[in-house]
């Protein structure tokens, strides 16, 4: 943790979690309109080194670690990111329609644990505002040079039945702006959401994307750690079926596993991330990781906190990694830190590369 975020952090927590989120988006944002400052913090934040570079799905990214879907959810900071030394971001959730979200409060910190849980329900400015701030970037020549991921689901209020259609909707407005796409079937906070992730629905949605892109761009498929072992099989087998370029494992979890019993907010409803999440999630990667070898590319996310647990995250099979609630903990060094501390070890280990490292303790 760096000094400043070392005292800046207890000020921030003493905010309900969501304003403290808004009050440092505005900090962040207002660091992102002034260049000089950026190219400052590029200077101390971005770690440049030939062992981190990953090419994954046909795109090179700088390093392997990105900021997961959800945190810059309509694409407001995107070279703020890249200054921060983010090897790739991936915006949204997206849907259709702007939506405002389940009322506050939504979203809950477990500062001993490391965890929050949030039930934030895909708040967003919808998809033809993404496209237009997308659009104006590139006008201005502001889009940093790494992967912009975009994350798609659907409308709370899209009847079930007619799920596919919204994700048709995003894939159609937005398939020029992304570098690749990710199908969320997985957040817990829109109702039936999960259900899409077996059988007959994942196989409409993947079989009438996959039939537009034709492989245009890469589509990948996002879980839930919650998924029984052979649901989970299932789900792979089906991206290998519609030749996905690879899974992102995991989304949020509704265990409440390692927050104490007793302690407060426990029992809000919504899904788990940080800390307590990261051995359920590395097992997925690793299951992944063995049924699919590398015709998936596999992107790590749960509870990584440090490079450690991103090196191991790697060796489980993870080509990418992503950080979502460490940025919470660990403030705006955290991508910064696992970058460099991935270099060292990839060093210390005696790999040329990431790719050279990844799924090798199978
Ligand atoms: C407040 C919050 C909002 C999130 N919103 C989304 C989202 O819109 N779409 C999505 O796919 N994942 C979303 N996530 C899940 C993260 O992308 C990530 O999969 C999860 O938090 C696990 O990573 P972590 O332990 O590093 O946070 C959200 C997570 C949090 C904490």
């Amino acid at each position: 943790m760096s000094v400043l975020w070392k005292s800046l952090r207890p000020l921030a927590f003493q905010l309900p979690p969501e304003t403290a989120h808004d009050v440092a988006f505005a900090g962040l944002g207002a660091a992102q309109a002034l260049p000089p400052l950026l190219r400052a913090l590029a200077g101390r934040f971005r770690v440049e080194a030939s062992s981190l570079r990953v090419r994954a799905f046909g795109l090179d990214f700088p390093t392997p670690v990105g900021l997961a879907a959800g945190f810059d959810k309509d694409a407001r900071l995107l070279p703020l990111w890249h200054a921060l030394g983010f090897g790739f971001v991936e915006v949204g959730t997206v849907t259709p329609l702007p939506q405002a979200g389940n009322p506050r409060p939504r979203l809950f910190r477990f500062v001993k644990q490391e965890a929050l849980i949030n039930r934030m329900g895909f708040n967003n400015g919808g998809a033809a505002a993404l496209r237009a701030r997308l659009l104006r970037l590139r006008e201005r020549g502001r889009r940093p040079a790494f992967p912009i991921g975009i994350n798609l689901g659907k409308n709370r209020l899209t009847p079930m039945p007619h799920a596919v259609a919204d994700y048709m909707a995003l894939y159609d407005t937005l398939k020029d702006l992304g570098d690749y796409f990710v199908i969320n079937v997985s957040s817990p906070n829109t109702p039936g959401l999960r259900q899409l992730q077996e059988g007959t629905r994942l196989a409409e949605i993947l079989d009438r994307l996959q039939q537009r892109n034709q492989g245009r761009r890469p589509l990948l498929l996002k879980v839930a750690p919650d998924l029984e072992d052979h649901q989970l099989d299932a789900a792979v087998a089906q991206c290998l079926d519609h030749r996905l370029a690879g899974i992102v494992a995991t989304n949020t979890t509704t265990s409440r596993e390692g927050i104490p019993a007793d302690a407060p907010r426990r029992t809000e409803e919504g899904g788990m991330s940080g800390r307590p999440l990261r051995v359920r999630a590395l097992d997925v990667v690793r299951r992944i990781h063995r049924a699919a070898g590398n015709r998936l590319a596999i992107v790590g996310v749960g509870g990584i906190a440090n490079a450690e647990d991103a090196w191991e995250c790697l060796r489980a099979g993870a080509t990418l990694v992503q950080i979502y609630t460490a940025f919470v903990y660990e403030g705006p060094a955290a991508a910064r830190n696992l970058a460099a501390g991935l270099r060292d070890r990839l060093a210390a280990e005696g790999f040329s590369s990431i790719s050279a490292a990844v799924g090798g303790e199978n």
